[in-house]
């Protein structure tokens, strides 16, 4: 691999990957193209610079942008708008625009250069009345999901990828699996390769989380930094549960697939930490707690919050079976990294996560 793209290069999941890929790969061309919308991607831009990689200060709506970088072997796609509340305050422009027109986008310039994909997508495009249709009884501090499940791809280890995908998702998850579709066409009429991964949540240093994306590193900044913290929904309890994947196990699942291209093009896979690498809130509290060596209360508001859902656990095995690929990473390792960042970098991130 000589050349790759990354769009949403100076994102959370589009820097690390860049940096990482950078490591494995110490003499491809690595160029980042991100417009710089997200809070706090600012910061990466040095990281970049110091790994070599090329920053191009482009947006993924307008085709001029990536026409201007000229060819590469591969696209990984990483721009978003990846708030599931997108939309909800007011106009739909910037999540279709960016999530759905940028893929078209992002798609015809891989047609036109012959660049494989491969293509961030979310366990968002599953839908929100089925996933809260889900059996799960209460397990000490968390939800756990039956063993019997009525739902075709439901298991008590998590959501395959045979879970129904009619109903609802929220924009963020319509505008990824409309893409997913655009990518299976392409595949299939251009013959270009691309690979989609339906994350569940990922985490690690250098997430700028807010309250609508990134609850991993928003709930280690508070309890670095100081800050409110509420259990939202669900009883208000910190019952709901989420398995969560270090970036770093992302970045080697996405090595693989770019290796392999050839091989694993057309596949959509769910991908995620898993069963073993789940967390409710209120187990997450104990690690920050214990990891920080700082305590902060956290407040009650029991009223749901529109689109959320009470458990999504990740099932890998298609993943797993196609690529030999599993997490390695803890749910304490990705804590223990994460507040480490923190900590180190406080007053830079002060604006951002403070
Ligand atoms: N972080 C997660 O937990 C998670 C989970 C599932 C899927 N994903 C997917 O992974 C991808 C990356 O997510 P992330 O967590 O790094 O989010 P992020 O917000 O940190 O990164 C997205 C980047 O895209 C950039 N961007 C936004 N609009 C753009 C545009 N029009 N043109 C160019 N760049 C634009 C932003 O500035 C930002 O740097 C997304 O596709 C997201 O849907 C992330």
């Amino acid at each position: 691999m000589k050349s790759i793209l990354i769009t949403g290069g100076a994102g959370f999941v589009g820097s690390s990957l860049a940096i990482d890929l950078r490591k494995r790969l110490p003499s491809a061309r690595i160029i980042a193209l991100d417009n710089l919308k997200r809070r706090g991607s600012e910061l990466n831009l040095p990281r970049l610079r110091a790994a070599g990689i090329e920053f191009v200060h482009g947006d993924v709506r307008n085709p001029g942008d990536l026409e201007f970088i000229g060819p590469a072997e591969a696209l990984i796609e990483c721009s978003a708008e990846p708030s599931v509340l997108a939309g909800r305050d007011g106009s739909p422009a910037y999540v279709v625009n960016t999530n759905l027109i940028g893929t078209v986008n992002c798609l015809e310039w891989a047609r036109r250069c012959g660049a494989g994909i491969v293509f961030l997508s979310t366990s968002r495009v599953y839908p929100i009345a089925t996933l809260n249709h889900l059996s799960y009884r209460i397990d000490g501090d968390r939800f756990a999901l039956d063993a019997v499940q009525s739902l075709p791809g439901a298991s008590a280890n998590g959501i395959g990828e045979a879970f129904p995908l009619d109903g609802p998702r929220s924009l963020y998850g319509a505008t990824k699996l409309c893409s997913e579709l655009l990518l299976q066409e392409y595949i299939d009429m251009y013959g270009i390769k691309g690979v989609v991964n339906r994350c569940g949540v990922i985490a690690g240093p250098w997430q700028m989380g807010k309250v609508d994306q990134g609850v991993v590193a928003l709930w280690a900044a508070r309890h670095v930094m100081g800050g409110a913290l509420s259990y939202i929904g669900y009883g208000g309890r910190g019952h709901q549960v989420r398995d969560v994947l270090h970036i770093h196990d992302l970045a080697a699942l996405v090595l693989h697939e770019l290796e392999h291209l050839d091989a694993l093009s057309g596949s959509t896979f769910n991908v995620g930490g898993g069963l073993e690498c789940s967390a409710s809130l209120a187990e997450l509290t104990v690690l920050c707690r214990e990891i920080s060596g700082n305590e902060i209360s956290i407040a009650s508001d029991h009223a749901n919050r529109p689109g959320d859902v009470p458990i999504y656990i990740t099932d890998n095995a298609t993943v797993t079976a196609a690529t030999g690929w599993r997490p390695r990473k803890s749910t304490r390792d990705i804590l223990t990294d994460v507040i480490r960042w923190i900590q180190e970098n406080a007053d830079t991130l002060r604006p951002i996560l403070g």
